[in-house]
């Protein structure tokens, strides 16, 4: 049997609550159907932002939003939506179906909708298209108070207060859809936007550079070279932007060859998840050549796009991604988040896409009958919320399975992680397995614990998932498999489940 020894008495880094962030593009029906329904929908909307949605985020207490791309950030131009909106100019969105859009929700809508969800925001500025006045004008019109060029038109447009936008990208896969650059011009680029990304008065902005394409270390190292010296003093590394990002999507197989959201076989199942553990190894070499050129750690990883990415669902809009969720889903987002906690003092924020039906969306709304869905992925998200801004607790296995081999890939039957906070702890584990139920000890050292609590998120089938027939067909329960041992507990994992344990500390 395996068992987790977890020294409760010995906190490491904090895992920022920026690791659950999300991500909201102008893609298909993420915004547009997602977000926004428009102040005269039938649906329950707060000036024109659906409601539903809202209070569904709000309880993940999401701690930021990333807006407006992905690559449509790298075309949009921020004051084409801005004014009364029937005066708004349209334009054409080239990536994502060739649909027009029509600009209805912009500047002002996006940070009405930050304020509903509580949250902070993330904007992406445009470098592909755009030119380094159009975005320092961006930032001036959103956080700049008293009066100026940019104070006086967000005030014509009905907003006195400056807002705080704490999270800025400067472009988005610039060696793609954001301009097909290469890393040196790219690197130089991001230096001269990021001096004219202005902090004005007290907003602070964190700079984010756009970052590489999974595996492209070279990217990364080109950045870190441009940002400063190898080695650090104390005051670190003087970088004009604060962090460099990362995107890494799971797959069934190769990029040509996705796989299905709900129709797959075992072998696409733990081909999936060996993906996703993959991300380990991606965090490992991306933050060692970090380590190389910033050993203070002065610059961020901000892995801004990760999650599943299907075959779109049939009979919908190729370039719109929409996409079923099940339960396999929930497993590919728990063992991220093992892994991200691994990183915590350099991976500073982590985006999963998207929020609301694109990708591995938390919601998923019915085009015709409005009708909202929380998917797998969500609950796990809710189930992970006190791992927010925690203590990491290291967790050392003791005869562990076998990995699974898959391809040149090595795939641990369990993923598990802790943290702790306001004297409690927050296990995570899950099974991998899709057949084998296993029962797991935890060695609980360093502070005696009381107040037990457990739940499971599971399904009968790994490919199950919610419906609006069947809302709960995956959702998360009280968990009674877990017992006191000496010196800590069982806990029984079924096959393909995830589980916390919540432990108050004495
Ligand atoms: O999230 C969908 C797309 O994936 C984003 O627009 C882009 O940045 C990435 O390629």
């Amino acid at each position: 049997m395996t068992t987790y020894v977890i020294n409760l008495d010995l906190p490491g880094a904090v895992q920022s609550r920026h690791l659950y962030g999300h991500f909201a593009e102008h893609l298909g029906r993420c915004i547009y159907g997602g977000f926004w329904v428009g102040e005269d929908s039938d649906i329950p909307n707060e000036r024109g932002i659906r409601s539903d949605v809202v209070d569904a985020l709000r309880a993940l207490n999401i701690p930021n939003l990333r807006w407006p791309g992905g690559c449509f950030a790298d075309e949009y131009h921020w004051k084409d939506g801005i004014g009364p909106r029937e005066h708004r100019p349209r334009m054409v969105n080239t990536h994502w179906g060739n649909v027009e859009e029509n600009n209805h929700f912009g500047t002002h809508e996006f940070m009405d909708l930050v304020e509903l969800l509580g949250t902070e925001a993330y904007v992406n500025g445009n470098v592909g298209s755009g030119t380094v006045r159009e975005m320092s004008e961006w930032v001036e019109y959103l956080t700049r108070d008293g009066d100026s060029p940019m104070v006086r038109l967000r005030k014509e447009n009905g907003r006195e207060e400056p807002w705080k936008v704490p999270y800025w990208g400067i472009g988005n896969e610039a060696w793609g859809c954001g301009g097909n650059m290469t890393a040196q011009a790219y690197g130089d680029l991001a230096r001269q936007y990021a001096t004219f990304l202005r902090d004005h008065g007290d907003n602070k902005l964190y700079r984010i550079a756009a970052g590489a394409n999974v595996d492209d270390f070279g990217w990364t190292e080109t950045l870190m070279k441009s940002v400063g010296c190898v080695g650090c003093n104390s005051a670190g590394v003087a970088s004009p932007y604060q962090a460099i990002s990362l995107h890494y999507y799971t797959m069934s197989a190769e990029w040509e060859n996705k796989g299905k959201a709900t129709v797959f076989t075992e072998d696409e199942y733990y081909a999936t998840m060996a993906n996703a553990w993959h991300i380990d190894t991606l965090l490992k070499r991306h933050t060692t050549i970090m380590d190389h050129y910033d050993p203070c750690k002065t610059i961020g990883l901000v892995l801004d796009e990760w999650g599943t990415w299907w075959q779109v669902e049939e009979g919908t809009n190729p370039g719109f991604l929409y996409q079923q969720n099940t339960m396999r889903d929930a497993l590919v987002a728990s063992v991220h988040f093992d892994i991200f906690g691994k990183y915590a003092d350099r991976l500073f924020m982590a985006n999963i896409a998207q929020t609301v039906n694109v990708l591995q969306a938390m919601i998923l709304t019915d085009p015709d009958t409005g009708a909202l869905v929380l998917t797998p992925t969500y609950h796990v998200f809710e189930m992970n919320t006190a791992h927010h801004d925690a203590h990491v607790l290291d967790v050392v296995a003791k005869d562990a399975p076998e990995p699974r081999k898959i391809g040149d890939k090595k795939l641990p039957a369990l993923s598990a992680s802790a943290s702790t906070k306001d004297n409690s702890a927050l296990i995570s584990l899950s099974n991998l397995d899709l057949s084998e139920a296993r029962t797991v000890t935890l060695d609980l050292r360093g502070r005696a614990f009381a107040d037990i609590g457990a739940r499971i998120l599971t399904a009968g089938d790994v490919r199950d998932h919610n419906t609006p027939d069947a809302p709960d067909a995956v959702a998360p329960k009280a968990w009674d498999g877990v017992r006191r041992v000496a010196g800590g507990l069982e806990v029984d994992l079924p096959a393909h489940s995830y589980v916390t344990v919540s432990l108050g500390l004495e």
